[in-house]
C-alpha cells in the first residue's frame, strides 16, 4: 500500500476497526460519578409517572469513559488540527482567548431572559460588538438576533421586503449572480421573492450588460458576496449599485466572506444597503459542525427602522436598554441570538485591534494567492484574475488524462492530514477544487497543502486505482455522503431499550 510521504501533521491519526460504544465498555456496577452521602432522611417519591426501573444506562468507570470520548474526538478532523482549507467556509484557526472570554461564569451563566437592569455587562458587549461591525462594514446599526448566515440572508429580505411594502410595491425579483453561493437562492425563495439569475462574464464577475437587461422596476434588490464565490473581487461593483439603485431597489452585501477585505474596503463605501457578516467565520468560532453561529444584519440609516429588534441601545442616561425599531419587521430568533458567540467576536476584534483586522485581510490574500500560485502548476486556474481569499481550481485535465476527479482529489488530502477542499462548487466551473487556505496558516503550511496536492496529481498518473479508493490512512474512507443527506440515520435504539 502506498504511503503518502508529506504528511503535514505529526498527530497520527487513529485507524482500523470500529470504536466501541459505550454500552461495548459498560460493566455492572461501575459509575463515573460520586456523590456526597445524604444528610437528610431519604425518601422514595411513590408517584405514577415513575419508571419501575431505573434507565439501562452504560455503567463505565470515569477512566474509561474520558478515554471512549478521547479516542472519538483523535478520530475527528478539526480546525485545530491542520489546516482545513475548505472554500467559502472559512475554516481557520480560532484564538483560545475568546473561549475564555465566553466561559467567563457572568456571560456563560446568564439566563436569556434575565432583564436588561442585571444584564447591562453583556449589553455593553453587544453595543460595543455593534460599533465596530458597523465601523468594518460601513453599516449605521445591526440586529445579532439571527442565529447563521442564511438566517441573516433570510432577515436581510425581510427588511427590504419591508422597506417595498412601505412605499406601496412590495416588488418580485431579487437578482442574484450565476455563481452565487447556495444560500442566496434559497433564501431569495423563502422570502416569498422570484430569483433571477444573471451570469458571469469570461472574467468571471458579474456581467453588466447582463444584469442591465434583467433589472427593472420589479426588482426589488440585488444579493452578491464579495469576493464573489470564484474568490475575485468585483471591479465594477459600483457601477452594479448603480444600476440598483437606479430603480430604488436595494443591495445586498452577503459579508461571509469578510475576512478578505477587513478593515481594507466596507460594503458601505461600495454602495451596499444592507450586510449579513458571519461572525462564526470572520470572528473566532468555527463554522459548521453544528455548533451555535451569529449572521448579524447590519443596514445604512435609511433602513434602521425595519430591523428585527429589540435591540440594545444606549438611553441618555447611560444605561443600556432594549429598544424596538419603529417598523421592525419583528423577532427573527428567540431571545436575542446567539450571545456567546458575539462575546468571541468581540474578543477576536479587541485582541486583533484595527491593525491586526487589517493584517487578517492581507494574510488571508497573501496564502490564497501563494497557493494558487504553486498548485496553478498543476491544476487549471479558470479564471485568472488575481484572487481574494480563496480561488477555483479545476481538475478537468487530470480528469481527461488520467479519470481522477476532483472528488478523489479532496479525498486523497486527509491522507497528508490536511482536511478535504469544497468541490464542485461554485458550478460554473467544471470539476471544481475551491480552496481558502486562511490566515491562520503558516507559509510553510501552505506550501505543504500544495506539495500535497501536486503529489496527488502525481499519483493520478501512475495509480489512479489507488486514489479512487482514498483516503488509506483516516478512520473511515470514503462515505456515501450523497446517502448521509438524503437518508440519515438520526437515531440509535439500545437493543433493550426498543
Ligand atoms: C458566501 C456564503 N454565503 C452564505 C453562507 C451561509 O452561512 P451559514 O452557513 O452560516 O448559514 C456561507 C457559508 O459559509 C457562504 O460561504
Amino acid at each position: 500500500m502506498r504511503d503518502p510521504g508529506a504528511r503535514a501533521s505529526s498527530t497520527p491519526l487513529v485507524g482500523g476497526s470500529a470504536e466501541p460504544t459505550l454500552r461495548d465498555l459498560s460493566a455492572p456496577g461501575r459509575q463515573a460519578w460520586s456523590l456526597p452521602d445524604l444528610d437528610v432522611p431519604r425518601r422514595n417519591l411513590d408517584l405514577p409517572e415513575m419508571a419501575d426501573a431505573p434507565p439501562a444506562l452504560p455503567e463505565v468507570a470515569e477512566r474509561d469513559l474520558v478515554a471512549h470520548f478521547t479516542r472519538l474526538a483523535h478520530r475527528n478532523f478539526g480546525v485545530d488540527l491542520g489546516a482545513y482549507p475548505l472554500g467559502s467556509c472559512t475554516m481557520k484557526y480560532n484564538p483560545k482567548v475568546c473561549d475564555w472570554a465566553a466561559e467567563l461564569p457572568g456571560f456563560r451563566d446568564l439566563h436569556p431572559s434575565a432583564p436588561a437592569q442585571l444584564t447591562q455587562g453583556i449589553l455593553e458587549a453587544v453595543v460595543e460588538a455593534e460599533r465596530i461591525l458597523c465601523e468594518l462594514t460601513g453599516m449605521s446599526r445591526a440586529s445579532f438576533q439571527p442565529p447563521a448566515g442564511a438566517a441573516g440572508e433570510l432577515t436581510g429580505l425581510l427588511i427590504m421586503r419591508a422597506y417595498h411594502q412601505e412605499k406601496g410595491h412590495p416588488r418580485h425579483k431579487v437578482v442574484i449572480p450565476d455563481a452565487s453561493h447556495g444560500t442566496n437562492p434559497a433564501s431569495v425563495t423563502l422570502a416569498g421573492y422570484e430569483a433571477v439569475s444573471v451570469p458571469s462574464n469570461a472574467k468571471g464577475m458579474v456581467d453588466i450588460d447582463a444584469l442591465r437587461a434583467v433589472v427593472d422596476e420589479d426588482t426589488a434588490g440585488l444579493m452578491l458576496t464579495n469576493p464573489n464565490t470564484l474568490g475575485l473581487f468585483e471591479e465594477d461593483i459600483e457601477v452594479i449599485a448603480q444600476i440598483i439603485h437606479e430603480v430604488d431597489g436595494l443591495v445586498y452585501y452577503d459579508g461571509a466572506n469578510l475576512n478578505a477585505i477587513l478593515g481594507v474596503v466596507r460594503p458601505g463605501d461600495m454602495g451596499f444597503d444592507i450586510v449579513h457578516s458571519n461572525l462564526h467565520k470572520t470572528f473566532a468560532t468555527p463554522h459548521g459542525g453544528g455548533g451555535p453561529g451569529s449572521g448579524p444584519v447590519a443596514v445604512v440609516e435609511r433602513l434602521i427602522q425595519y430591523l428585527p429588534g429589540p435591540i440594545p441601545t444606549p438611553a441618555g442616561d447611560g444605561a443600556i436598554v432594549w429598544e424596538q425599531p419603529a417598523a421592525s419587521i419583528g423577532r427573527v430568533h428567540g431571545n436575542h441570538g446567539n450571545m456567546l458567540v458575539v462575546v468571541r467576536a468581540l474578543t477576536y476584534m479587541l485582541a486583533l485591534g484595527g491593525p491586526g483586522l487589517e493584517r487578517v485581510a492581507q494574510r488571508s490574500v497573501l496564502n490564497a494567492r501563494y497557493l494558487e500560485h504553486l498548485v496553478g502548476k498543476e491544476y487549471a486556474i479558470p479564471y485568472t484574475a488575481p484572487c481574494m481569499h480563496e480561488f477555483v481550481a479545476s481538475a478537468e485535465n487530470l480528469k481527461k488524462e488520467t479519470g481522477i476527479r476532483a472528488m478523489d482529489v479532496a479525498k486523497a488530502l486527509p491522507d497528508y492530514g490536511f482536511h478535504a477542499p469544497t468541490v464542485y462548487f461554485p458550478l460554473v466551473v467544471d470539476e471544481a477544487l475551491m480552496l481558502e487556505p486562511t490566515e491562520t496558516e503558516s507559509p510553510e503550511t501552505v506550501e505543504a497543502l500544495a506539495k500535497a496536492l501536486l503529489e496527488i496529481a502525481d499519483v493520478a498518473r501512475q495509480d489512479p486505482e489507488y486514489l479512487h479508493d482514498a483516503p488509506h490512512h483516516t478512520p473511515v474512507s470514503r462515505l456515501d455522503d450523497a446517502g448521509a443527506a438524503r437518508s440519515p440515520v438520526l437515531t440509535w435504539f439500545m437493543e433493550d431499550s426498543q
